[in-house]
């Protein structure tokens, strides 16, 4: 089965698809993206994943050229074409092609990229175990809620994260932890969910916002507040939530268990109504 590409209006194979090396998103990383899963051929929260992709794009003054109903249009086929039930679909926005110069010379026309690939999930044994996570110095910009290209210092932490044997990083600025180098992060004391607010500082998670909803929903108390680095280790538990690992328990914390160091009630509740809530 194919691993499709879309690129501005062009379906063809993965393996065809070009830009040019004048892209703005090459040249500067002045672009913006999406990842959103595909569960049984139907996109999840996709037209969350498209507010927020409008969102990125007002806030960096890309005009986007495409209405919704044309995005999930393209979308629906785009996935059909490469027959992938399970797929992840990767949206990327670039202010598009010029000279390079900080300023383009003349009007851009932004370059649109999607790519449909099989979605490989994590292996089970992580969420009956619970992952390692570190933590490390946030040397991102301000401007976190963007869901920019520009993912240098992602990648870096993330690289730290598995040079220590852990699978996530988690950004600590001024004493505060703010989310993972691709996930929200959550923590439950007392039965009481707590979370770090939206704002600059991390990307307001399409999975992060489902999770709160499900807790509520099972009557958990939930608490959209600042988390200081020493409650984080404090906690009874902490789960990481994002598009391709949906809710996963943390067992350790730079080495340090987390209550038990394996999953909690909490978290295995949460785990189970989001997998119902995808079906
Ligand atoms: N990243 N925070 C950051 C920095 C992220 O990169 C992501 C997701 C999330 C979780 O957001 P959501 O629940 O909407 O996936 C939080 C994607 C998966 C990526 O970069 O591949």
């Amino acid at each position: 089965m194919p691993e499709i590409a879309f690129v501005n209006d062009v379906f063809m194979p993965l393996s065809e698809a070009r830009v040019s090396v004048e892209d703005r998103g090459f040249q500067f990383g002045d672009g913006i993206y999406e990842l959103l899963r595909v569960y049984a051929g139907v996109p999840f929260h996709l037209s969350d994943h498209l507010g927020r992709l409008e969102q990125s794009a007002q806030a960096i003054g890309i005009p986007l050229p495409y209405t919704r109903d044309r995005w999930a249009a393209m979308i629906a086929e785009a996935v059909s074409r490469s027959g992938f039930a399970d797929a992840k679909v990767y949206i990327q926005v670039t202010r598009g092609v010029a000279p390079r110069d900080h300023i383009p010379a003349g009007p851009m026309a932004p370059t649109v990229v999607v790519t449909v690939r099989a979605m490989v999930p994590p292996a089970a044994g992580l969420y009956a175990a619970g992952a390692d996570v570190v933590t490390v110095p946030d040397l991102r910009w301000a401007r976190c809620n963007i869901k920019s290209v520009g993912l240098l210092a992602n990648v870096l932490a993330k690289q730290q994260a598995r040079d220590a044997g852990a699978v996530e990083a988690l950004f600590v600025r001024d004493g505060y932890v703010l989310e993972g180098a691709t996930s929200n992060v959550m923590t439950v004391r007392k039965r009481c969910l707590v979370t770090p607010p939206e704002g600059p500082l991390l990307l307001p998670g399409v999975t992060r916002r489902v999770v709160l909803g499900l807790a509520q929903a099972a009557g958990v108390t939930v608490k959209e507040q600042p988390v200081a680095e020493d409650e984080l280790h404090a906690s009874e538990e902490v789960f990481l939530t994002g598009t391709t690992i949906e809710v996963l328990p943390v067992a350790r914390v730079n080495g340090r268990p987390i209550g038990a160091g394996a999953p909690g009630p909490v978290t295995k509740l949460l785990m189970a109504r989001f997998r119902e809530a995808r079906g």
